[in-house]
């Protein structure tokens, strides 16, 4: 029997990241954030300095790329890069090298190499189109994009960071339209995907909105 896998994906900021990660948590299941594989290989371009646009030295870059997921922390050589790939500048890096097809087809099996015993929960743009077309449930998270800048926005505010709430919103909005306009598997909801607009909805109604769509494809024998 294949590893029964969910995937969630959708736009920036939409809080798919901290569904996915509470979902794997109640399941058991392992966890897998797609981005911060394209933010590794971002950071660590930039600290070669290697152009973000150099798709066949990121590719290279991308098929040796000396990540690690341990102890709920992100490593790139051995150092935590956990906070470093947040930042802002590193995520709009993310989004470049994630349009390069080389790219995207030299970090594919590598993800896939996630999908093991009990299950896992990941979170991307195309983790339900292109990476786990078999996943047992697809969610496509989202939330207006006011929404999500002001989510953004009361989380540097509350990391003691500064924050301009137009300039945030203008960013999530850039970032939207490269993801989707891209020719790679842009991000767009999958016709058998799940919508879950979480514009009115708490951490926990996403959660167990998710965690229902699981039972029920456990139920039907997805
Ligand atoms: O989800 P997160 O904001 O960390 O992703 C950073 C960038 O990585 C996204 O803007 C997107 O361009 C890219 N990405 C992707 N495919 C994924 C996950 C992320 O193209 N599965």
């Amino acid at each position: 029997m294949s590893v029964p896998v969910i995937t969630i994906d959708g736009p920036s900021a939409s809080g798919k990241g901290t569904v996915a990660a509470i979902v794997a948590q109640r399941l058991g299941f392992h966890y897998l954030d797609s981005g911060s594989l394209y933010r590794l290989l971002a950071l660590h371009a930039r600290q070669l300095d290697v152009a973000w646009e150099a798709e066949d030295r990121l590719a290279e870059l991308a098929a040796s790329l000396p990540a690690a997921f341990e102890q709920g922390q992100v490593w790139l050589d051995g150092n935590d890069a956990s906070e470093a790939i947040r930042a802002e500048e590193i995520g709009i890096g993310a989004s470049k090298v994630a349009a390069l097809p080389a790219v995207r087809a030299a970090l594919l099996q590598r993800q896939r190499d996630f999908a093991v015993a009990p299950g896992l929960v990941t979170d991307g743009r195309d983790m339900g189109s292109v990476v786990f077309p078999q996943a047992r449930v697809k969610i496509f998270l989202t939330a207006s994009a006011e929404e999500r800048a002001f989510r953004r926005y009361k989380q540097l505010i509350g990391k003691g960071e500064s924050a301009n709430l137009p300039q945030i919103k203008q960013d999530i909005i850039d970032r939207d339209t490269r993801d989707a306009a891209r020719a790679v598997a842009p991000l767009r909801q999958e016709p058998d995907a799940f919508l879950l607009d979480t514009t009115e909805l708490t951490i926990d109604q996403a959660v167990d909105t998710v965690l229902r769509c699981f039972g029920q494809s456990q139920a039907s024998g997805v």
